[in-house]
């Protein structure tokens, strides 16, 4: 009797087993399986993952029997990995590298969905990488960590951990973590400051993905990203300019047989604030004493940009006054902000220390300023000659008006004189 009833909740089991498969196949496509009728929770997660849309499923990750509606699906005998027993979890942070690595460094599977597979080639010299994989550190990030596990989305979907604006924040995770970097001395706070410099705010607020994330300085996967031996040459890739200048500078060579970092040694590469004049005093005193030929060579840049900016200021207030007077300065407006243009490019090209260099700009964007003052002041003193002309015209109306008044009134009473009373 026990044998029939068991008999029966095979035959239901077999059943729904058949109903479920069915209607799953119907509905979705996907190749069905049963775990995910006693894993609902993690089979609603998994769904919407990039993963259940190319049909990877459970048991390509876990193994075990995708037919079998009891807890016998777990065999090992169908490649089960997990270990049931001890509630740790199925994978070891180690093991998870290796398992994504499968597929994501088969290069002819990737190739067709026309996506890198040298993830995990780059990720074994990586500082994660090496912490987790070589030293056994099961604090480092491992590839679920950044991509999570059930809910890998495409990189491009804005609810993805690894978007280019969520970035920061997914390395945030640990990064901000006091205690857990507190271990390794490294500083908390650099999310927080990356967030409150000019890329982060920029990537937060403005949506712009021309500036860096954590990512885009330090690589996905890698040490640092394509193309850059060390992080802290990546700046250059985006600020070609600056660093074409201070490729030319005395400092590079300097830099580069003392080992000290580039960029980095004047600007903070996570607090990236917007950098001014105060500069050429507070970089440059770290390493030059006040009063030595470096610290004077500083003081000339400053005070040669500084100069040039109160003589755009001087035309500007110039150009103010006209337009009062109502004369037409839309070209002029426009030539001064091609001499701005001229000065901000002297910036990027004070990195190479020569003032010829910086010259260049400052002497071209006064030059315009100088045309601009000159035109403006010709055109105010024609007002000017223009306004006295009409001052001693309507001067002279006014006299000729008057006196022919005053002539009138001599008259009539001249002629009340003359006339006789009768
Ligand atoms: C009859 C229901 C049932 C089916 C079918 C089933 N599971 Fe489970 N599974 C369980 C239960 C119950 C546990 C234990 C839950 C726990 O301990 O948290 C479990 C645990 C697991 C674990 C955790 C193992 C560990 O060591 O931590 C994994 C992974 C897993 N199942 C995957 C699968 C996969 C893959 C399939 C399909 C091949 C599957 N399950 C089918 C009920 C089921
Ligand atoms: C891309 C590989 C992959 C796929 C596909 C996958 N899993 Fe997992 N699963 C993992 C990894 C990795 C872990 C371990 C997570 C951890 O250690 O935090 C895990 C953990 C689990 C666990 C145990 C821990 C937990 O979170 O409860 C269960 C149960 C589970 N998966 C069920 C499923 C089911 C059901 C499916 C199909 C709907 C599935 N998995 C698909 C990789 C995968
Ligand atoms: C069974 C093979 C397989 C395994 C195992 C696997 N993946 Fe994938 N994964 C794929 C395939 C195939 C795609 C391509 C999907 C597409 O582009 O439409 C993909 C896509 C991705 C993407 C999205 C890429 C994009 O287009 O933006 C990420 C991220 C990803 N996988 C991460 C992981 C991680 C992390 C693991 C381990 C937890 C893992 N994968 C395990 C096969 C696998
Ligand atoms: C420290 C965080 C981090 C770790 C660890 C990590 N990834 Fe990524 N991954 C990213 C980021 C960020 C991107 C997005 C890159 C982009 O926007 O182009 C990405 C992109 C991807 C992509 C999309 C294709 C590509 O290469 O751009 C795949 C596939 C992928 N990762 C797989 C993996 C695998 C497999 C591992 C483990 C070996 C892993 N990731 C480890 C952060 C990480
Ligand atoms: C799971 C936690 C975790 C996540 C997520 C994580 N990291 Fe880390 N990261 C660590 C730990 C722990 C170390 C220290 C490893 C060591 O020094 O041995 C580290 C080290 C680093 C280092 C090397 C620091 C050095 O000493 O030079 C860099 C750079 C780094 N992480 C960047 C990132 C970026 C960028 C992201 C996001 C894309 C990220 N990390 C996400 C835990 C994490
Ligand atoms: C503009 C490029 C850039 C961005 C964006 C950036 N970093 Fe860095 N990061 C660097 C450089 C360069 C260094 C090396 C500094 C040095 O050599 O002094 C560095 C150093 C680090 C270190 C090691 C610090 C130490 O004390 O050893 C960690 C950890 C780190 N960054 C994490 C992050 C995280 C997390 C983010 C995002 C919130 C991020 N970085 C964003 C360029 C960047
Ligand atoms: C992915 C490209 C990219 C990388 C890499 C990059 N930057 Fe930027 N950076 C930008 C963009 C874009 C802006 C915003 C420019 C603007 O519109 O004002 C910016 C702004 C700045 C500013 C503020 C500019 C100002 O007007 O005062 C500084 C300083 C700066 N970056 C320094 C750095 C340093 C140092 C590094 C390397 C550690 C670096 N950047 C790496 C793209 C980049
Ligand atoms: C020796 C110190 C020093 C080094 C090294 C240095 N800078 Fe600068 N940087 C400055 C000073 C000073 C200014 C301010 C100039 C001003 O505002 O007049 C500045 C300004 C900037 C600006 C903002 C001005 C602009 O163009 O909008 C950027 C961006 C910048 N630097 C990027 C870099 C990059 C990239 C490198 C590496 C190739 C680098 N810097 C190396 C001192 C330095
Ligand atoms: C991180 C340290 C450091 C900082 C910061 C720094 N310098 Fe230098 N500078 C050097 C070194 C080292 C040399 C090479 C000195 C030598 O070879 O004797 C050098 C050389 C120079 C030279 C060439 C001197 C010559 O006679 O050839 C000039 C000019 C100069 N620096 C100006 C500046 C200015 C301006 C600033 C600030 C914007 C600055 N430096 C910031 C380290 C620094």
């Amino acid at each position: 009797m026990g044998g029939e009833r068991k008999m029966g909740n095979k035959l239901l089991a077999i059943l729904v087993l058949i109903l479920f498969l069915g209607a799953d196949a119907a509905a979705n496509q996907k190749r069905p399986n049963s775990c995910t009728v006693c894993h609902g929770d993690r089979a609603v997660e998994y769904a919407k993952s990039i993963h259940a849309s190319v049909q990877v499923t459970c048991t390509d990750c876990h193994g075990g029997n995708e037919r079998d509606l009891e807890m016998t699906a777990h065999a090992r005998r169908f490649g089960f990995k997990g270990n049931l027993k001890d509630g740790r979890p199925p994978f070891t942070k180690q093991e998870i590298v290796f398992l994504c690595s499968r597929c994501h460094s088969d290069t002819r599977l990737m190739n067709t969905y026309g996506l890198p597979s040298d993830q995990l080639q780059q990720y074994r010299v990586s500082e994660h990488g090496v912490a987790l994989l070589k030293r056994g550190d099961r604090n480092a990030a491992s590839c679920s960590d950044c991509h999570g596990v059930h809910t890998i989305l495409s990189v491009k979907d804005p609810a993805s951990t690894v978007f280019y604006k969520n970035v920061p924040e997914t390395c945030a995770r640990c990064h901000s973590d006091d205690r857990l970097m507190a271990r390794y001395g490294i500083s908390a706070e650099i999310p927080e400051r990356y967030r409150d410099g000019v890329h982060g705010r920029m990537l937060q607020q403005e949506n712009r993905k021309d500036v860096p994330n954590c990512s885009r300085c330090h690589g996905s996967h890698g040490a640092a990203p394509p193309g850059v031996v060390r992080v802290e040459n990546v700046c250059g890739q985006c600020h070609a300019k600056t660093r074409q200048f201070f490729d030319a500078s005395p400092h590079r060579p300097a830099f580069q047989a003392r080992g000290i970092s580039q960029c980095v040694s004047c600007h903070d590469p996570h607090y990236t604030e917007r950098a001014d004049l105060s500069y050429f005093e507070s970089r440059c005193t770290s390493c030059h004493e006040e009063g030595s030929g470096e610290y004077r060579r500083a003081q000339q840049i400053r005070v040669l940009v500084q100069e040039t900016e109160q003589e755009l200021a001087e035309v500007e207030e110039i150009l103010k006054s006209a337009r009062k007077v109502g004369i037409y300065v839309d070209p002029y407006v426009e030539q001064l902000s091609e001499a701005r243009t001229r000065l901000i490019e002297a910036i990027p090209a004070s990195h190479s220390l020569a003032l010829e260099d910086i010259e260049r700009y400052t002497s071209e964007a006064r030059g315009i300023a100088a045309d601009i003052q000159i035109e403006l002041n010709t055109h105010l003193g024609e007002r000017n000659l223009w306004r006295y002309l009409m001052l001693g015209i309507w001067g002279f109306i006014l006299i000729v008006v008057v006196s022919l008044y005053l002539q009138m009134r001599r008259r009539e009473k001249e002629l009340e004189q003359e006339e006789p009373v009768e």
